[in-house]
């Protein structure tokens, strides 16, 4: 029928369109969209303006500002945005660092309150999140069956912006590809099977937690408590500049003093924050903040 709009394949996504949905991205969780993403952000979002009936890209961005069910489509968007590539025991350098380096640090600076508090943020479908908690597991630093007054409490918190990721991750059933990087040794230890899958094992599933939380959303994120140790790693490399700065000072804010943060192996803090100092370690380098360190100041304006 002549005059009738295109729906789908047809539709183009303008420059003045993807600008609009660059910065209501960008402004919303961080993530940056160079000229170059344009014909990816496209191809992504397509198929929703196919299944809304949309004719245009400028009213797929009203309907996520303005219209009925907004929050709904919202995470849709996210789901098809952002990039959630994840495996278990990734960077083993750095996990490494962490088993033999970290956490018998953590288990000094903790050992009178006996609560242990580690966060994935940005833990996409949960594999960092089972990794960690094997590893604390496994170090049996931390004994949970023991006598209450020796028992430790302690907590994985994974939480990512997509909420598909996060349902992902409290299943936990992993094929193959999620063990790329996991030796057999590992995987006897840690995983049994499942229906569809491979599971963790029961004494590391029950360390494991996770939400559905944006990393920029300071109140949503105060509610998981302190930290001890931050992952945000293959996170940040995805923000732009300012929103980069943001995420650090909150995260900054929710480690306890003398906790400490990994970034990606090709992630730093450089032009970012001065705030932690650098932790020497044998087979890597992290971030600490100063055990000195001040609650944060609430009045303090944002940079
Ligand atoms: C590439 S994955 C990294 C997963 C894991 N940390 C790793 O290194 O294997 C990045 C994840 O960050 C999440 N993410 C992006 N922006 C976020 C935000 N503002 N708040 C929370 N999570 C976010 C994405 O949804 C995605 O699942």
């Amino acid at each position: 029928m002549a005059g009738a709009p295109p729906f789908g394949e047809d539709i183009v996504l303008k420059a003045d369109e993807f600008r609009l949905l660059r910065d209501l991205f960008a402004a919303r969780t961080g993530l940056h969209f160079g000229p170059e993403s344009r014909f990816s952000m496209e191809r992504r979002l397509r198929e929703r303006l196919t299944v809304l009936k949309l004719s245009s890209f400028a009213e797929y961005h009203h309907l996520l500002r303005f219209g009925a069910g907004a929050a709904a489509e919202w995470d849709e968007a996210v789901d098809l945005l952002t990039t959630n590539e994840t495996y278990l025991f990734r960077e083993g350098r750095q996990l490494r660092a962490f088993e033999s380096e970290v956490l018998p640090r953590l288990h000094d600076v903790t050992r009178t309150r006996r609560r242990l508090a580690i966060w994935s943020a940005g833990c996409a479908t949960g594999e960092e999140v089972y990794t960690l908690a094997a590893i604390i597991h496994a170090s049996g630093l931390f004994p949970r069956d023991v006598p209450s007054d020796l028992r430790w409490d302690v907590n994985v918190y994974g939480f990512d912006i997509s909420r598909r990721c996060v349902a992902a991750a409290r299943r936990g059933i992993y094929g193959e590809s999620a063990f790329r990087a996991t030796t057999p040794e590992q995987r006897d230890a840690f995983f049994e099977r499942a229906p569809g899958g491979f599971r963790a094992i029961a004494p590391v599933r029950e360390l494991c937690h996770f939400a559905h939380v944006n990393l920029l959303d300071e109140d949503r994120a105060k509610l998981l408590g302190h930290a001890d140790a931050i992952f945000c790693r293959n996170v940040l490399i995805y923000f732009e500049h300012r929103a980069r700065k943001l995420a650090i000072e909150a995260l900054y804010d929710r480690l306890n003093p003398g906790g400490v943060l990994f970034l990606g192996h090709s992630e730093s803090l450089l032009n970012v924050s001065t705030a932690f100092e650098l932790l020497h370690l044998k087979e890597d380098l992290v971030y600490r903040k100063p055990l000195a360190a001040r609650e944060p100041d609430p009045t303090r304006p944002r940079s």
